[in-house]
This record gives C-alpha cells, sequence and structure tokens, in this order.
C-alpha cells in the first residue's frame, strides 16, 4: 500500500476526515531518519501522524518535518517531531560516505543515477572544478573513482564547507587530490587562469546561467560542461540555448553531446544534465 494510503487508513478516526485527504503522499528518509511536509492544516496533528510512521515503520528512529528551503544557502528549515534526537547521517551510497547533519544540509536522493554515472566518466588524469560542490555530492565519488588528477571544489556555504572537509577525509582522499576554494563560484573561479579545466561540473538548480562565463573562462579547448536545469521533458534544447547564448558572447562553440535526464522535476519537466563540449 502506498505511504499516503497508509497513513490516511491508520489515522482515519484520530485525524478528521476531509484532512485526511491532505497527508504527504511522499517522505524522505536517509538512514533510520523520516522527512515529511505537512500542510497548514495538518500542523496541529504533527505528532500523532510522526507517532504513527513509526509504529508502521519499525526501523524509523526520528521524524522531522521540512518547512521550507531558504535563502541564499538554500538551508532546509527542518522541525524535529519525534523519536530520537540524533541528527548526523553517515549516509553510504556508491562505495562512498557522506557525513552531515539532516538539520543543515539539503540531501537529494533522487540525484542518486546522477552521482553514479558522473563517477564513472572517463575524467583520467583530468583537472576538474565543481562549481557548486555542497558536502561534496560529485567531488568524493569522482576523486573515489581514482581517476581524476584533482578537483577543485567551490562552495559559499560555510557549512558545507565544514562538511566537504570532512568527508573528503572520511574517504580517504589524498589532499594533494583536490583543493577547496570557499566563496562565490563565480567571482572565485574567474581568478583562475583562463583554460585551467578540462571538466567542470554545473550541478545547481535552477540552472546555474550567472556563471557560465565564468565555465567558457576556465574550460579548456574541447573540455566538457555538465551543465544542470530543468527543461520540458524531450526538449533540452531550452536549457541548452543558455550556453549557446554565453557562446555566442565569449566566441567559442558548444556540441550538445548528451541530454541525461536525472529525475521528474514538476509536471512534464525534467531536471537534465547536458554534457557539452567546448570548442574555442
Ligand atoms: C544542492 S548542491 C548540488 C547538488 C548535487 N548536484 C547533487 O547531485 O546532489 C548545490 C550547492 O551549491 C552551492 N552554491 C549555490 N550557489 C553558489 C555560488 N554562487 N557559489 C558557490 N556555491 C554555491 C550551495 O550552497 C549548495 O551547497
Amino acid at each position: 500500500m502506498a505511504f499516503k494510503e497508509l497513513l490516511q487508513k491508520e489515522l482515519s478516526g484520530k485525524i478528521p476526515k476531509e484532512r485526511l485527504e491532505l497527508l504527504p503522499s511522499g517522505y524522505q528518509q536517509i538512514e533510520n531518519i523520516t522527512i515529511i511536509k505537512l500542510k497548514p492544516e495538518l500542523q496541529k496533528f504533527k505528532k500523532e501522524i510522526a507517532k504513527k510512521i513509526m509504529e508502521i515503520f519499525p526501523y524509523v528512529k526520528t521524524v522531522m518535518q521540512i518547512k521550507q528551503i531558504n535563502g541564499k544557502f538554500r538551508q532546509p528549515k527542518i522541525e524535529f517531531l519525534l523519536g530520537a534526537k540524533n541528527f548526523l547521517v553517515n549516509y553510504r551510497e556508491n562505495n562512498c560516505i557522506f557525513q552531515f547533519d539532516v538539520r543543515k544540509i539539503m540531501w537529494s536522493k533522487g540525484n542518486r543515477s546522477e552521482r553514479e554515472r558522473i563517477a564513472k566518466l572517463p575524467a583520467e588524469g583530468e583537472i576538474i572544478m565543481d562549481f557548486f560542490a555542497g558536502i561534496g555530492y560529485w567531488t568524493v565519488p569522482i576523486l573515489k573513482a581514482g581517476k581524476a588528477k584533482k578537483v577543485i571544489a567551490f562552495e559559499h556555504n560555510p557549512e558545507a564547507v565544514k562538511w566537504l572537509k570532512k568527508n573528503l577525509e572520511l574517504n580517504k582522499i589524498k589532499p594533494e587530490k583536490y583543493e577547496i576554494i570557499p566563496g562565490e563560484t563565480e567571482k572565485e573561479t574567474m581568478k583562475f587562469p583562463k583554460a585551467s579545466a578540462d571538466r567542470i561540473l554545473m550541478g545547481l538548480i535552477p540552472a546555474p546561467k550567472f556563471a557560465l562565463g565564468a565555465a567558457l573562462h576556465c574550460i579548456k579547448n574541447n573540455g566538457i560542461i555538465h551543465y544542470e536545469g530543468t527543461a520540458v521533458e524531450g526538449k533540452p534544447e531550452e536549457l541548452f540555448k543558455d550556453v549557446q547564448e554565453a557562446c555566442e558572447k565569449a566566441k567559442c562553440k558548444a556540441d550538445l553531446l548528451n541530454a541525461q535526464i536525472v529525475k521528474d522535476y514538476a509536471p512534464k519537466i525534467v531536471h537534465y544534465t547536458l554534457d557539452i563540449k567546448i570548442l574555442k
């Protein structure tokens, strides 16, 4: 039975009938922590709902609710509802371990296949720039795969930088294999000489159009940019236009090699990563 139906069945009689319809259909599970999003009409019943989740799923030790993802650092606003007050997770994926505080860091399970794909790229001997490194979602698996020469990771959120450092250490990545640059990527990257990177990862939603000038400054001739964003399913060219326009300004050319669907984003809208070769 689906999550929502199960909750509706178990909470019937405890929550007014018309509000049962408003129960969430999905949830985020990170280790034994369940994170739900509740509509305003259900706030009065939040503890009741959390209690029921812990009863239905005995492996759930903590229930929290996400209220919104805010501000420049897209920090989640997470409220503890019930269970153990243990917010530190050691999430294992793709032969890597990621440690972070669920109250302060966002984790998208839906991006898992993309993290795996990026880690398997033919990156032998490459200098890679991870423009929006977060806690090491891509930097860690790429370095763990062992092909890249070096990853230069940019990140402006000090909380994410703290976990990025920690995760590189936890995954036993040698310090000479990476450089962490705190601050605004679009400014920090411009301090690097032209054509410093073989490959650039631009993993940010909405599409980081604002950093395309910097990416074209840093990328080598024949280098690859992985540009993320959303577009109507089957129409990645809408997103590719951003790169073509930036290339026109920078007097270079873009060749779309592959449009990878990462996950559904909204009705008929998908999250894409475009693999783009830049010819200078
Ligand atoms: C959500 S993460 C990337 C997720 C990743 N692509 C994945 O597969 O899960 C994006 C990161 O970019 C950082 N960020 C956003 N804008 C930035 C900027 N202008 N300069 C530096 N970091 C930035 C955010 O703080 C966040 O940690």
